[in-house]
């Protein structure tokens, strides 16, 4: 659909002088249009409807609500969403087993203690499984013990050595990056002479790792990139580990007053490849939200926390867990062309909008990946994969739930949610509901509506 202003636009500026990715931008003929129309013809062959559901979704309310915020990591999803899909279902499973498959920093897992619920999660990245780990693992632990552990830190004098692979002269001012070092010091300094201890200095490691980014030259936004004019006092690591302690230790005290009942409630987070690993007990509930297909580089963007703790030693080894992760799109062209070698999932949808992408690839003259394609064929591969496995560890009349966002990619609409919907057909499972969480713009053409929806499938 052209849109009159797209004329305007065209009219005003000197096309020549725009670069080839604003005149493509311009020119696209999905100016102004919107997912809801584009995926009119895929709901029609589901025979299904989009209800509007509109509700928070997003993990931002999550940086003040306790334990949540215990990391600030931005791509999670808002534990009120997880809340009301567990009240939804109370009354029909009498005691749910909750599963994420990618449990990330721990949301669903968190949330599902808090109301007694046993839980798993499955999470590839082990600084995010360490996270999740630590925030359901470690209520019972002393919040006195853990302020005390933490003063010894801060008086410590001892210096680590900042990750080798990094450019940490250049992530952090050097009075900020002496601070870190001291910090670091002190806590690989502590040895722990209990289980106890061992997890007062988890939280000590979270603390340290949630404050790196804040301290830094660099922010999430939600990409890790530099940000020249952020300005951060020399003192920052010392003040910003001070405050999460302080907010850990508030929350310790919650958890063992609010909820002192649920402190032994199981909940395990598996390290591995959701493709390939699954709880060994069924699940009735599993709640979770993927990668987006255009979406983040899941180790890329934490590679300082990884790197200060140890979860990567080198470029190599983060690329190396980068890629079994269900795929994004900065991923190894090497990957990519391993995987047209291969025999993966396909259904039609998936064929004709290869083919859509690879033609508008090509009436474009460039493209950021001339793979596209492939990519896109590979993400649906890997979550089918995914999917595939989750549905073995479903107990029948179990429920699976995703919270997903589509794509626009080289003017093509792709309708990742209900192409999972459809995987989850192929699985055996049934639709029960797609409903319309919340509309975003698409990063590429900004006048294009997308949307977030929370697929919801059960094995009857
Ligand atoms: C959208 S995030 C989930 C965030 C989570 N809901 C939260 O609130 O923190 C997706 C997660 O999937 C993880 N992941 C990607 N591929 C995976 C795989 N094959 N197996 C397990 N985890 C994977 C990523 O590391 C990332 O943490």
């Amino acid at each position: 659909m052209t849109h009159p202003l797209q004329d305007t636009l065209f009219d005003l500026t000197t096309v020549t002088k725009l670069t080839a990715r604003r005149r493509n931008v311009l020119r696209s003929p999905k100016q102004y249009g919107s997912a809801d129309e584009d995926a009119r013809p895929y709901l029609a062959e589901l025979g299904q409807e989009l209800i509007a559901a509109p509700q928070a979704i997003q993990f931002q309310p999550n940086t003040t609500e306790a334990v949540h915020r215990w990391s600030p990591y931005v791509q999670g999803f808002s534990a009120s969403f997880v809340q009301r899909t567990l009240e939804r279902y109370r009354s029909e499973y009498a005691r749910p087993v909750v599963l994420d498959p990618f449990a990330g920093s721990g949301t669903v897992l968190v949330q599902a203690k808090m109301n007694g619920l046993p839980s798993w999660g499955i999470e590839l990245n082990p600084l995010l499984h360490f996270i999740g780990r630590t925030k359901v693992g470690c209520w019972k632990v002393s919040a006195e013990k853990l302020r005390s552990m933490a003063e010894s830190v801060l008086a410590s004098k001892i210096l680590a050595d900042p990750p080798s692979f990094l450019k940490s002269e250049t992530q952090f001012r050097p009075e900020v990056l002496f601070h870190l070092r001291r910090l670091k010091g002190g806590i690989d300094d502590f040895q722990p002479m209990n289980e106890e201890e061992a997890q007062v200095k988890d939280l000590l490691l979270l603390a340290f790792a949630s404050i790196l980014v804040d301290s830094s030259n660099l922010k999430r936004a939600p990409c890790l990139g530099y940000a020249p004019k952020k300005v951060v006092e020399n003192d920052a690591p010392i003040r910003l580990f001070s405050q999460k302690i302080q907010q850990i230790s508030d929350d310790l005290l919650l958890c063992q007053s609010q909820y002192g009942q649920y402190l032994e409630t199981p909940a395990q987070v598996l390290l591995g490849n959701s493709m390939q690993i699954r709880p060994d007990t069924p699940c009735d509930l599993i709640i979770t939200s993927p990668p987006y297909m255009n979406g983040l580089d899941y180790v890329m963007n934490y590679k300082i926390e990884m790197g200060w703790l140890g979860f990567g030693q080198s470029h190599r080894e983060l690329k190396h867990i980068k890629d079994e992760m269900v795929v994004c799109d900065n991923v190894s062209k090497g990957l990519i062309r391993s995987f047209e070698q291969a025999k993966p999932y396909t259904n039609p949808w998936v064929e004709a909008i290869k083919e859509q992408i690879a033609f508008h690839i090509e009436r474009r003259g460039n493209y950021r990946r001339h793979d596209m394609p492939s990519i896109v064929h590979k993400y649906f591969d890997d979550m089918y994969q995914v999917m595939r496995n989750m549905t073995e560890a479903l107990r029948p009349g179990g429920r699976f739930m995703l919270v997903v966002g589509d794509s626009l990619i080289a003017d093509v609409y792709v309708p990742t949610d209900l192409i999972l919907a459809r995987i989850g057909q192929d699985l055996g499972l049934r639709i029960e509901r797609l409903e319309k969480a919340r509309e975003r713009r698409s990063g590429q053409v900004r006048s294009y509506r997308l949307r977030e929806t929370i697929v919801t499938l059960k094995k009857d």
